[in-house]
């Protein structure tokens, strides 16, 4: 079609489904058999025939809150209606100090100062770009090195990817960031299987660092990345001490420690950060998700005050870091992430999660003899299950039991490759996880 006949099609634009190329989507089994939902509440999505689709995902690990909660629709179109948008490069409205200053709170002590971004992917890269800048402004050029861990998922971009550890998110990208190594992940089958909240084994990889440092040189490493707990890979709790460990080893050799707390911000792991569950303060932490209980894009990293006021330096007209999103604390955020976190302080939901942390594992676990589930792992309102894979199909069964939930169950389930993952928002009740996990158990009687 010529770009003049495109630009004539003021009326008749045809609303069929292959204009949208889907992200982290098989588009075309997707658009031979659509899962569309049209509208939420509370723990629901409904589709647009009005089936109730209860939510065991908080659909990407981010609906904390719930769907639609009054007090955040009602800020968010307020803030909507009093202020589209204020640029964060030079000027800035309240709203964003007061977010920052929120968040700060809730992050553990000496961790007082937010930078902010649109995306979780750019909460990595803004860490990482972090990271290396602060040893520079420490006089110490040569900390440029960035370890990540197997298994590990920062995002997409290029950063992200680098230090990343999932095969499929790489390999076809390039040569990404040099001067990358990678630890270890932490998941050992035959040490861990079925195990409720963190496995007693595994603590030693973290030595990993050690080894990676006596081949660079400590004077060369930037910082390591890590999520406290791997979600994307299908819930990789810590082991027992790693995060203590890395924490360690990190101190000897003045290396900065990044937690990714995408997944794990905001109550996921029954405190406000997995920082706080595990007692393990990191130099930066990211988050977004939860931030606004996935309401509106935002994300962004808190550091410590040390990495913030060694940038507090240099003529004072202009920017200490250069860096930064035309969408940085965007108002509509702003606000949906103030009603958010009043939602959390309200209804106590950090210490709901915890509280019914017990009563979740003990229902998860109890779909372990359920045919092909070779193991299951459960730390906080999460799950990981795995099922066999077919024979000549990786992937395939996940993907099915996926579409299953959906269309038979009517429940949303994760399906990352043949692992089944939940987390639901944090106000499920007792007799909603019993229908999950009734559900999930259907879904996988029919899949095997
Ligand atoms: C740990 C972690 N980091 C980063 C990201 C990327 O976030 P986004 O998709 O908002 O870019 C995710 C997304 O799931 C994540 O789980």
């Amino acid at each position: 079609m010529s770009l003049a006949k495109k630009q004539d099609q003021t009326v008749a634009v045809p609303n069929d489904l292959e204009a949208f190329w889907m992200p982290f989507t098989p588009n075309r089994s997707f658009k031979a058999k659509p899962r569309l939902i049209s509208r939420s509440q509370d723990m629901h999505y409904y589709t647009p025939e009005g089936r109730a689709i209860i939510d065991g995902s908080a659909a990407l690990w981010c609906v904390n809150a719930g769907h639609n909660r009054k007090p955040i629709v009602e800020a968010i179109q307020k803030s909507a209606a009093e202020l589209d948008y204020a640029p964060a490069f030079q000027f800035a409205h309240p709203m964003s100090f007061e977010l920052a200053s929120r968040i700060a709170d809730l992050a553990p002590k000496t961790m007082d100062h937010v930078f902010f971004t649109n995306s979780g992917s750019e909460a990595v890269d803004t860490a990482l770009k972090v990271a290396i800048a602060y040893h520079h402004a420490k006089g110490q050029d040569s900390r440029t090195r960035l370890i990540g861990r197997e298994r590990g998922y920062h995002g997409v971009g290029f950063g992200g990817i680098s230090v990343g550890g999932m095969v499929a998110n790489r390999r076809f990208f390039g040569a990404m960031l040099p001067g990358v190594d990678h630890l270890s992940h932490t998941y050992n089958r035959e040490h861990q299987q079925f195990t409720k909240g963190e496995p007693e084994w595994g603590a030693h990889l973290a030595d990993d660092l050690e080894k990676i440092v006596a081949l660079h040189d400590a004077a060369t490493i930037a910082a390591v990345i890590v999520e406290p707990m791997s979600g994307s890979t299908g819930v990789l709790p810590p082991p027992k001490g790693y995060l203590q460990r890395l924490r360690q080893i990190c101190d000897k050799y003045g290396i900065l420690l990044i937690f990714d707390e995408v997944i794990t911000g905001f109550g996921r792991l029954g405190a406000a950060f997995a920082a706080e569950r595990y007692g393990v303060t990191p130099d930066i932490m990211t988050f977004a998700k939860g931030v606004t209980s996935g309401s509106v894009p935002m994300g962004g990293i808190v550091v410590r005050d040390e990495i913030y006021n060694a940038f507090m330096n240099g003529p004072e007209h202009m920017p200490e870091i250069f860096h930064g999103y035309t969408y940085s604390a965007h108002p509509l955020a702003c606000a949906a992430g103030l009603a958010t976190l009043n939602v959390y302080r309200d209804e106590d939901l950090f210490n709901r999660a915890k509280k019914l942390e017990p009563y979740w594992a003990d229902a998860v676990m109890s779909l372990k003899d359920e045919p092909g589930v070779l193991d299951i792992r459960q730390v906080g309102l999460t799950v990981g299950i795995d099922l066999a894979s077919k024979p000549d199909a990786f992937g395939k069964r996940g993907y099915e039991a996926m579409g299953h939930g959906f269309h038979e169950e009517g429940i949303m389930l994760r399906g990352m490759a043949d692992t089944l993952a939940m987390s639901p928002p944090l106000i499920v009740t007792e007799a909603q996880i019993d229908e999950m996990v009734d559900k999930t158990r259907r879904v996988i009687k029919a899949v095997m």
